[in-house]
C-alpha cells in the first residue's frame, strides 16, 4: 500500500480528517515562520471540507488563502468556487477580508490571471522569476483526472515556471484561471480528496500509468502529496 494514500469509510470522514491535517500543517508552520500560506480548490468534495473546517475551534491569524482555481465567472455565480468558499467556510471563521485572496473572476481571464499573479508575487514577495512555496495545497481530482483547471492534454501543463494562468476548458466552454504546475511541485505539503466511485478508474491511473502529468495531471505531487479518498474510489 503506498504510504501517502489514506482510505476513509465516506466522504465525510476524508473531509474531516483532510481538515484536521490542513489545519495542523497551518498551525505547524505558523508556528516555524510566524505565517502561513494555504491554497484550496473548488468542486463538491471541497465544500464538505470547509463545511467541517468552519466547525473547528482555529485561529485564523497570519494564515494567508488563496484559490488554486477559479471559474471566469462573477463571484456571486453558483459556478464559482469563492461563492462556495465564502458560503461554506469564510462567513463562519475569524479571518480578515485581506487575509483570503480571491481571483478577480468577473474581469476578462487575461486580466484576472495578470492580477492574482501579481497579488501572489505580493503577498509572497518574490523576487521576479521566483515561484510562490505554499506551505499546504488541497487539491480536488475530476473523473478525468484533471486537478486545479489543469485539464489532460492542456498545453500548459509544461509550463513549470509560470505561477498562474487563464486557460478555456473546452469541454465545459468556460474560461478559468488556475495556479500551474510549478507552483503545484513546490508546495511544502500537498493534500488531494478523491471521493466517489466515478474518480476510483483516473485514481487507479494515476499510480499505474507511466508517470506523464500531461495525460493525467493529478500525478502532479509536490515534496510531501498524500490522498485522502474513500472506499468507493478504493474498491473501483
Ligand atoms: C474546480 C476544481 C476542480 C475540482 C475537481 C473535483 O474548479 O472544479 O478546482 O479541480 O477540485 O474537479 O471536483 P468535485 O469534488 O466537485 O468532483
Amino acid at each position: 500500500m503506498d504510504p501517502s494514500i489514506l482510505i476513509f469509510d465516506s466522504p465525510q470522514k476524508v473531509a474531516e480528517a483532510s481538515c484536521d491535517q490542513i489545519l495542523r500543517l497551518l498551525d505547524q508552520a505558523r508556528g516555524e515562520r510566524g505565517s502561513a500560506t494555504l491554497a484550496v480548490s473548488g468542486g463538491s468534495t471541497p465544500r464538505i471540507m470547509f463545511e467541517a473546517m468552519a466547525k473547528r475551534p482555529f485561529d485564523w491569524s497570519n494564515v494567508q488563502v488563496f484559490q488554486v482555481d477559479e471559474r471566469c465567472v462573477p463571484p456571486d455565480s453558483d459556478q464559482s468556487n469563492f461563492r462556495m468558499i465564502r458560503e461554506s467556510l469564510l462567513n463562519s471563521i475569524p479571518i480578515g477580508e485581506n487575509q483570503f485572496h480571491r481571483v478577480v473572476s468577473e474581469l476578462a481571464p487575461e486580466e484576472a490571471a495578470r492580477l492574482y499573479v501579481e497579488d501572489i508575487r505580493r503577498t509572497f514577495d518574490l523576487s521576479p522569476g521566483e515561484l510562490p512555496v505554499f506551505d499546504v495545497i488541497h487539491r480536488g481530482m475530476g473523473p478525468d483526472g484533471h486537478t486545479a483547471s489543469l485539464f489532460p492534454g492542456e498545453p500548459l501543463l509544461a509550463d513549470r515556471t509560470g505561477i498562474a494562468a487563464a486557460v478555456y476548458v473546452e469541454k465545459f466552454k468556460q474560461h478559468r484561471i488556475t495556479l500551474l504546475r510549478g507552483v503545484l511541485e513546490c508546495a511544502r505539503h500537498t493534500l488531494c480528496l478523491v471521493a466517489g466511485k466515478e474518480k476510483a478508474e483516473a485514481f487507479s491511473r494515476i499510480f499505474l500509468e507511466p508517470y506523464d502529468p500531461v495525460r493525467v495531471p493529478s500525478q502532479i505531487g509536490s515534496q510531501d502529496t498524500v490522498w485522502y479518498i474513500d472506499r468507493a474510489v478504493d474498491d473501483g
